[in-house]
């Protein structure tokens, strides 16, 4: 008999003694000692699974890591497109001497801090910190929990061409589809050209009517003031004011306020 009970491993000899109870906590712990393979950031407590196994009664059981959370917000930073940009521009590196600087700002954050589906429009000179507080508001839109998408309006405007002409009618459908319905979208340097083409107006309306209809939270910002955009299209001014209320902006254009050229 002693010969035979030397030939058992010794854990697996352990094993037999324990309880039923210990055994569940053994292959609980095995559990969450395997790793997994999601990689935004690194869980000590889930080893980057995303779920703990626990221990529920006589059963095991499984919950959602409190990293999740993180890994979703990390998710959303990355499909946003404003990862890099929201760097630099926050509302706190926002220097607001003079008082249309504070007007800006105030705007901004209040716009930011609401639970609205308004838009906001901010439009006028150069360098006057458009991109820098639409970049912050959208952010801090983000981190309380709505999806974002960040888009320079010529970027949009040249792939969406580029796939009309080259690419299937379905493609095409998908990238305007993007901006259609993103919960919350944000249209950098919109219609900026001297002359905007018609083609370009007309996709501006499809994506923007649709928004428009759908209450859909908008905020864009352009080197052209509200009034100039009216000189190009009457439809969308009227509805991109209609719809920013209180949440619209106009710079004059004055050098002074170009903060790249030291102003401001
Ligand atoms: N009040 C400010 N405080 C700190 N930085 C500012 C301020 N205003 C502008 N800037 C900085 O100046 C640069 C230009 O600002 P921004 O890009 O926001 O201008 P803009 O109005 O969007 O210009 P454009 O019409 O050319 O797109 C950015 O680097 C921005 O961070
Ligand atoms: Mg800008
Ligand atoms: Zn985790």
């Amino acid at each position: 008999m002693e010969a035979i009970a030397n030939l058992i491993p010794r854990s697996l000899a352990a094993e037999d003694n324990l309880t039923p109870a210990e055994k569940l906590q053994l292959q609980c712990d095995a559990e969450n000692a395997v790793k997994g393979e999601m990689y935004s950031l690194d869980c000590p407590l889930c080893n980057n699974k995303g779920v703990i196994t626990y221990v529920d009664g006589d059963t095991l059981s499984t919950k959602e890591c409190e990293c999740m959370k993180q890994r979703r917000f990390i998710s959303k930073i990355k499909t946003s497109g404003l990862e890099s940009l929201s760097q630099r521009y926050k509302f706190r590196s926002f220097n607001a001497q003079k008082p249309y600087q504070k007007e800006m700002l105030t705007l901004a954050y209040e716009y930011a801090m609401s639970d609205t589906n308004e838009w906001m429009f901010m439009g006028g000179q150069c360098g006057s910190g458009k991109s820098h507080l639409c970049v912050a508001a959208a952010m801090k839109i983000l981190k309380r929990g709505k999806a974002v998408r960040y888009f320079v309006w010529d970027d949009v405007y040249t792939d969406i061409a580029l796939h009309t002409s080259i690419g299937t009618a379905d493609e095409r459908e998908e990238m305007v589809e993007a901006l259609r319905n993103v919960e919350v979208l944000y249209i950098d340097d919109f219609l900026c050209q001297k002359q905007p083409k018609e083609a370009e107006v007309k996709l501006a309306s499809e994506i923007l009517k649709y928004r428009y209809n759908k209450n859909l939270r908008t905020i864009i910002s352009s080197e052209k003031t509200l009034d100039e955009l009216y000189q190009i299209t009457r439809g969308l001014a009227g509805r991109i004011s209609e719809k920013s209320g209180k949440f619209l902006y106009n710079i004059d254009h004055d050098i002074k306020k170009d903060y790249r050229l030291g102003g401001g």
